[in-house]
């Protein structure tokens, strides 16, 4: 059995810690909130984050650094993406050779266009990098809900080591090797969800919704691949399957700031009443100037940036999208 470092005790460090010792394993999770770490340990659930999973005594939850990190055989990188660089610089020098880490974050580093890997490469060069994505929202994976998730790395061991800790009768995991791919569905999905929430707090119904998850595939596929992506990625768990699920649930922290700027509020105060980081607000300008850069046309990720960042009315971009240029579906489809 291994030993695995989780790092962040949120919703998501919190379940897969749950998944990982149901399946043997000792799970130490690390949270830089030491009133989170102390409340853990006494109540033995997530009363907040994962209301209703009891958490085995065998999971232990700390605030030292050193303890989760020294020793372990992977670790998981579960803190929301914003934190992903400063917790990754934390741990740098603790890491060994070759040291299997497994990022779970989703996310686009803002200043930099990077995805969360890149990051992680970028401070810890000597670490060998995996991913693990697809549509699993914790407080379902925490009771034990059948779910599907896929694990990306380089070499085709390190993807079925990581496959082989994690699988079990609720929880299967495939492998593959396209890491970037995984990674931009992950990332691009929560901008879709926060317009698939808007949509939703305007009152539209589900023809907007599909139209939203499936033109919002599209364009997550065009730049995905113009960045070296693979087309089944996007069509697959982590790229169309993460999206459904993240625009159609309400566990969904982007779909749900999306449904209160819908009515009416604005980013500051959405983000606000969420309590959580809406991971969708900073990716949707990175994901923007990725598009520019690729020269990828992207209208439902630009009008979400015109909501959120220049203050446009919700409304108003609905009718934006929906008076476009007359377009074919599907510019490879085409009469002779
Ligand atoms: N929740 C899910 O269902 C789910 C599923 C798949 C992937 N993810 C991804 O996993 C990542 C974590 O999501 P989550 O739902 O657990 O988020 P969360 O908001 O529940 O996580 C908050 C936790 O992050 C840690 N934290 C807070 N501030 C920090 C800081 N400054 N530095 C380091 N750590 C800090 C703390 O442990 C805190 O409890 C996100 O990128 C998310 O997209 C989440």
């Amino acid at each position: 059995m291994a030993k695995i470092g989780v790092l962040g005790a949120g919703s998501w460090g919190t379940a897969l810690s749950v998944v990982l010792n149901k399946n043997g394993h000792d799970a130490v999770v690390w949270s830089i909130l030491e009133e989170e770490v102390e409340m853990l340990n006494t109540e033995r659930e997530h009363k907040e984050k994962l209301p209703g999973v009891k958490l085995p005594d065998g999971i232990v939850f700390t605030t030292d650094l050193k303890k989760t990190v020294v020793g372990s055989d992977v670790l998981i990188m579960a803190v929301p993406s914003p934190y992903v660089r400063s917790t990754a610089h934390l741990i740098a020098s603790m890491v060994k050779d070759k040291q299997i880490i497994v990022n779970v974050a989703k996310g686009i580093e803002e200043n930099t266009l990077y995805t969360l890997t890149q990051i992680i490469h970028e401070e810890i060069p000597n670490a060998t990098l995996a991913v693990l994505s697809g549509p699993s929202h914790a407080e379902e994976v925490g009771r034990g809900i059948p779910t599907t998730c896929v694990v990306g790395a380089k070499e085709k061991q390190t993807a079925e080591y990581i496959q082989n800790l994690f699988m079990n009768e609720a929880f299967r995991i495939y492998t593959s090797p396209d890491v970037l791919g995984i990674e931009l569905g992950g990332a691009l999905k929560n901008v879709v969800a926060l317009a698939a929430g808007i949509a939703d707090g305007l009152g539209y119904g589900d023809n907007t919704k599909a139209a939203l998850i499936t033109r919002g595939i599209g364009e997550i596929a065009r730049l995905g691949m113009a960045m070296g992506g693979k087309l089944e990625t996007f069509c697959g768990l982590t790229g169309i399957g993460d999206l459904i699920v993240t625009c159609e649930s309400m566990h969904s922290r982007n779909r749900r700031a999306g449904i209160l700027i819908g009515k009416g509020a604005s980013m500051e105060e959405a983000m606000t009443e969420v309590k959580m980081v809406v991971e969708g607000v900073y990716s949707a300008k990175a994901a923007y100037a990725l598009a520019q850069k690729y020269q990828v046309d992207v209208p439902i990720i630009s009008e979400v940036n015109k909501v959120l960042f220049e203050g446009k009315d919700p409304a108003l971009t609905v009718s934006d999208l929906m008076l476009r240029d007359k377009k074919l579906e599907n510019s490879s489809a085409n009469w002779e």
